[in-house]
């Protein structure tokens, strides 16, 4: 089934200079990159993309790393993207990510573990509505060059 993900190189990835690495991968398995935006996020924003670990003990020092530098965020679309993105990534603790993920060969601590991935179809829609609202009706203001439009199918 052809489907969308939301996929974000954290601020550690970026600052690492992953970027190029993290993208290839998904390349070279054969997804596509329907958009792209480098960006900074505040408070709000990163607590609202992780509202539901509100209660965890870990989400005021997730929010803190997700907001500390730029992340990029990609809509990548394919058969079956969303679980077989997941493979990609790896474990969400890099002890246990298999070599051979991005987390296996690029991450060593949870609490920076390079990339996100959404986790079903549901999440995927909430969090690709929340970090491209334009949709594909990009408006006058959100439009610049670090923008790649985003292509609704
Ligand atoms: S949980 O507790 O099972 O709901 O968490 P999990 O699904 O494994 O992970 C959800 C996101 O929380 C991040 N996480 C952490 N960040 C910092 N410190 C600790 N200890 C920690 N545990 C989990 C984890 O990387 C997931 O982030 P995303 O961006 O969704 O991959």
């Amino acid at each position: 089934m052809v489907e969308q993900t939301f996929i974000m190189i954290k601020p550690d990835g970026v600052q690492r200079g992953l970027i190029a690495e993290i993208i290839s991968r998904f390349e070279k398995k054969g997804f596509t990159l329907r958009a792209m935006r480098l960006m900074t996020v505040d408070k709000s924003f990163a607590e609202t993309h992780y509202q539901d670990l509100s209660s965890k003990p870990f989400f005021a020092g997730l929010v803190s790393y997700i907001m500390s530098g730029p992340v990029v965020a990609m809509v990548w679309e394919g058969k079956n993207v969303i679980a077989t993105g997941r493979l990609l990534i790896g474990a969400t603790n890099p002890a246990q990510s298999a070599p051979g993920t991005i987390r296996g060969d690029l991450a060593i601590d949870i609490g920076r573990n390079v990339i996100h991935g959404s986790d079903s179809a549901e999440s995927a829609k909430a969090e690709i509505n929340l970090w491209f609202p334009e949709g594909d009706k990009m408006s006058d203001s959100m439009r610049d060059v670090r923008s790649i439009p985003y292509i609704a199918r």
